[in-house]
């Protein structure tokens, strides 16, 4: 039998403790566990860092949710990363990377990747043959994020998957703004998906984590080598954390879209807004692939204001509903200056932001409390 996506969001990995019947997978808090016998472990566990109950709960439930074989959980979404970078890819290699991809993401291949000898090209994955170019022979990765952060750019998965296995190289993708609910890469050809689970997936602001899922029994067993090896695991109590908060991640992903499409409605018709980014606008550039792709179009809307940076920092400070702050995908509404805040470690490159956007994480608040927070922040 097949369950459908919110069924699995509540009981995949998630059974009745055998024990107790708790409804609540337990918090396994233990580092080490006790061996039946020399070579004996009980039910597989010996210690913490290689497998813990609690964790394989939210792996499972994760791999679930994206259509996955396999599932990894992290203490961070740059954690993810770099042991995905250190488990394919090896001195000599070269990835391709968005143009306008999250910081971090950026700041791992400019200033620490790059020290190991993994070259990176930036390009327009809206565009691709722009990707296509970028590729040469020692690509290993094609790196995606759609919708991108914080511009909102849309990359066709079927299409990157395609030139990506023609390449000899994997498609990696950060799904981290559309959440498994909006988007499930690993359908449309992806090889590995990306989380920072911090966001939509945990939802609630308070634990940060990140996440592989993986269909190819070999990459998931790399993956896990390495998940090891290098010890950037998620603790019990973030992986029981992430799963609280992904039983209601459908629910809330639906009011999240609901709100910021009426953010979006009334950033459209405001005098001091010249440009409005959102996937979900029919003159959005990637509004089809995205319609194609995606259930529906997310809860992250960037726009630009006429008077420019300082019309854009003006309007971030008097906002009061809206929390001034970094990160996004929680329940409270977030609003931040891309160019000064997540992405200042751009600055310079082929990454920057426009000095005049201003991005927001609409919340799942009453949305009528929202727009009036937003009027009097841009009077
Ligand atoms: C798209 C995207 N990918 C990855 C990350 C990194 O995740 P973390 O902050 O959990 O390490 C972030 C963080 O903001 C992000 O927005």
């Amino acid at each position: 039998m097949t369950f459908g996506f919110e069924t699995l969001a509540i009981h995949a990995g998630q059974e009745p403790d055998p024990r107790t019947g708790a409804v609540v997978p337990p918090i396994v808090q233990a580092s080490t566990y006790a061996q039946d016998a020399v070579g004996a472990p009980r039910l597989g566990y010996e210690y913490s860092r290689t497998a813990n109950p609690t964790r394989d709960a939210l792996q499972e439930c994760l791999a679930a949710l994206e259509g996955g074989r396999r599932g990894l959980a992290f203490a961070s979404g740059m954690a993810a990363e770099d042991t995905l970078l250190r488990a394919l890819c090896g001195p000599g290699d070269h990835v391709v990377i968005p143009d306008d991809a999250y910081g971090g993401t950026f700041r791992l291949f400019a200033k620490v990747a790059e020290r190991w000898g993994l070259a990176w090209t930036a390009a327009r994955l809206s565009d691709v043959d722009a990707v296509r170019r970028a590729v040469r022979t020692a690509t290993k990765i094609i790196w995606v994020e759609t919708p991108t952060n914080p511009l909102l750019g849309i990359a066709d998965l079927g299409a990157l998957a395609g030139v990506a296995h023609d390449a000899g190289a994997l498609l990696v993708v950060d799904n981290t703004f559309a959440s498994p609910y909006l988007q499930q890469p690993l359908a449309h050809g992806a090889d590995i998906v990306v989380h920072s689970t911090t966001k939509y997936v945990g939802g609630h602001s308070d634990v940060v984590g990140g996440a592989l899922i993986v269909n190819d029994d070999g990459i998931a067993q790399l993956l896990s080598y390495h998940q090891n090896a290098l010890g950037g695991i998620s603790g019990p109590f973030d992986a029981w954390l992430t799963l609280r908060g992904i039983r209601t991640l459908a629910v809330r992903m639906d009011r999240h879209c609901d709100n910021a499409e009426r953010v979006v409605e009334f950033l459209t018709r405001h005098r001091r807004v010249s440009q409005v980014l959102y996937p979900g606008l029919p003159d959005h550039p990637g509004h089809e692939v995205a319609t194609k792709q995606m259930r529906r179009y997310g809860g992250m809307v960037s726009f630009r204001l006429v008077g420019g940076e300082l019309e854009a920092i003006d309007v971030c400070n008097r906002a009061k509903l809206w929390v001034l702050g970094e990160s996004l995908g929680g329940v409270e509404s977030l609003i931040e200056h891309p160019g000064r805040m997540t992405h200042a470690s751009a600055a310079g490159s082929p990454l920057e932001v426009p000095a005049d956007l201003v991005r927001l994480s609409v919340g799942i608040e009453t949305v009528d409390d929202l727009l009036a927070d937003l009027e009097q922040a841009m009077a």
